[in-house]
């Protein structure tokens, strides 16, 4: 057996060399064991094997999905991770396809630990609560998170660009991150007792919670989904969730009695809370700038090496209407703006003639990179596949977390399976006003490159259908 020992539970690069030397010394999987400095091997190990002589195998490059996916999966709790790496690199050799193999049992796994280290930063990312502290040199904002997987270095530059200008620490069982508005540092695990408990602005929050909280709209699960158990009791929200909850439906009864003015009792003090409560969410993760600033560093797909930059979607920020279309094109993608190229056009034109103005809506894509063939000069679109839109699904649910359509127009097949989270049927559902499971409502209809590429006998029905279905949307936006 050839002994492996990785610094740390996140040594990126150790386990590259490491793999680099296994893989030039021709050292199956089977043969290696992977550990991390000062874990439970280190304890235990006495079976050192020389290493065998480099073979100098023949060169060989590893894909591109290669890294994206190891990157992530290497944050992953399960100790197995280093070795499952070291297997697929070392398959990587002579199965050049393996990575789009997605029912290879071993890709499946890695797949679904990367996903599972995304899901966790984002989470980070939305339930990471500061509480403020006096420090001798000013204010100082501590937070405590228990993270699933090993993501606090990985996740802490998205704080330090979130909030430059204050000190914070972030304080987690396994690593803790401190930022003080010049350099971020890592530092070992603290424990839960060293985070302040509560400070002022736990009112706000709370205020806010209460103010943002629709008992007609409780999504009992889909709450529990988005904001799971385990995080609530670092939230300061969290001690209203339950009395919130347990009131909803007399509530709402309430509402639905009194023909929806119980939510409007004292409209002066419910517009002073939700201003109040906006500004500070202005400032808080998720907010569309933010978004946007993140997303430009998106590598959850290897649609990123080729594109020019990501190009996140725009408009109004609260727009009650969000069209959603498949990828940007080549246009798209040199101005970083959607919908600006041919299809933008026919878009422009339909909505024009369905009265709908452009920027009183938000137009977004289901994926962010363009996607294409390089033939000669010009740049070929490709069809985003499944994992391109699942990877890049999590924007698309953050932008609408943000702007709250009440309605979303999916432009084509791809837009459609972004926003439902699963493949639709164009010709079956189009028109239809269509509930999604957080109660927003949906329509799908064509793509309007659709309307370009269609023969000539067929362009002007199509065209008069497209605009038909935009209509549908605004009769819908109209009665509400
Ligand atoms: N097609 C799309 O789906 N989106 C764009 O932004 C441009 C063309």
């Amino acid at each position: 057996m050839i002994e492996n020992r990785i610094a740390s539970p996140t040594d990126w690069d150790g386990w590259r060399s490491a793999a680099r030397g296994l893989i030039a010394r021709g050292v199956a999987p089977d043969r290696a064991v992977w550990s991390v400095a000062g874990g439970m091997r280190d304890l235990l190990a006495d079976d050192h094997a020389p290493l065998p002589v480099e073979q100098s195998p023949a060169p060989f490059s590893v894909p591109r999905g290669f890294f994206a996916l190891a990157e992530s999966a290497i944050l992953h709790r399960d100790p197995a991770r280093f070795a499952l790496l070291y297997e697929l690199l070392w398959r990587l050799q002579n199965e050049k396809s393996l990575l789009s193999i997605s029912i290879d049992p071993l890709v499946t796994k890695l797949e679904g630990m990367a996903k599972a280290v995304h899901r966790d930063q984002h989470k980070m990312k939305a339930f990471v609560r500061f509480r403020e502290i006096a420090a001798d040199d000013g204010a100082h904002f501590v937070a405590w998170f228990e993270p699933e997987h090993f993501i606090v270095e990985a996740t802490a530059p998205f704080f330090a660009r979130r909030f430059t200008n204050l000190d914070w620490t972030i304080l987690t069982p396994d690593r803790c991150a401190h930022w003080n508005k010049i350099a971020l540092f890592f530092a070992d695990g603290a424990s839960k007792s060293d985070a302040p408990a509560h400070d002022a602005i736990e009112e706000i929050w709370r205020t806010y919670y209460r103010s943002i909280f629709n008992p007609a709209r409780l999504k009992v699960n889909m709450m529990r989904k988005e904001m799971p158990k385990k995080y609530w009791r670092n939230l300061p929200e969290a001690p209203l969730i339950k009395p919130l909850t347990d009131a909803a439906l007399p509530a709402s009864h309430g509402m639905i009695a009194a023909g929806g003015s119980a939510a409007k009792t004292n409209p002066q003090r419910m517009t002073d809370v939700k201003k109040q409560a906006d500004d500070l969410f202005a400032q808080a993760p998720g907010s569309l700038a933010e978004l946007r600033r993140e997303a430009a560093h998106c590598r959850a797909c290897p649609l990123w090496k080729d594109a020019t930059q990501t190009v996140f979607g725009e408009g109004a920020a609260h727009a009650p209407l969000m069209l959603v279309g498949e990828q940007p094109g080549d246009k798209e993608d040199l101005a970083g703006k959607p919908f600006v190229g041919p299809a933008g056009a026919m878009l422009d034109r339909a909505l024009e003639e369905a009265g709908i103005e452009r920027k009183k809506t938000y137009v977004t894509n289901a994926v962010k990179h363009f996607k294409f063939t390089p033939r000669g000069k010009i740049r070929l679109h490709q069809k985003p596949n499944t994992a391109e839109i699942k990877a890049c699904n999590p924007w698309l649910q953050r932008e609408r977390a943000a702007v709250k359509p009440k309605l979303i127009v999916a432009l084509g097949a791809t837009a459609a399976h972004g926003v439902f989270g699963k493949a639709m049927a164009i010709g079956k559902n189009r028109g239809k006003l269509m509930e999604l499971e957080d109660g927003a409502k949906a329509l799908i209809t064509v793509h309007p490159s659709y309307l370009l590429r269609v023969e000539e006998k067929d362009k002007a029905r199509e065209y008069a259908a497209f605009v038909h279905d935009l209509k549908v949307a605004v009769k819908y936006l109209a009665r509400r």
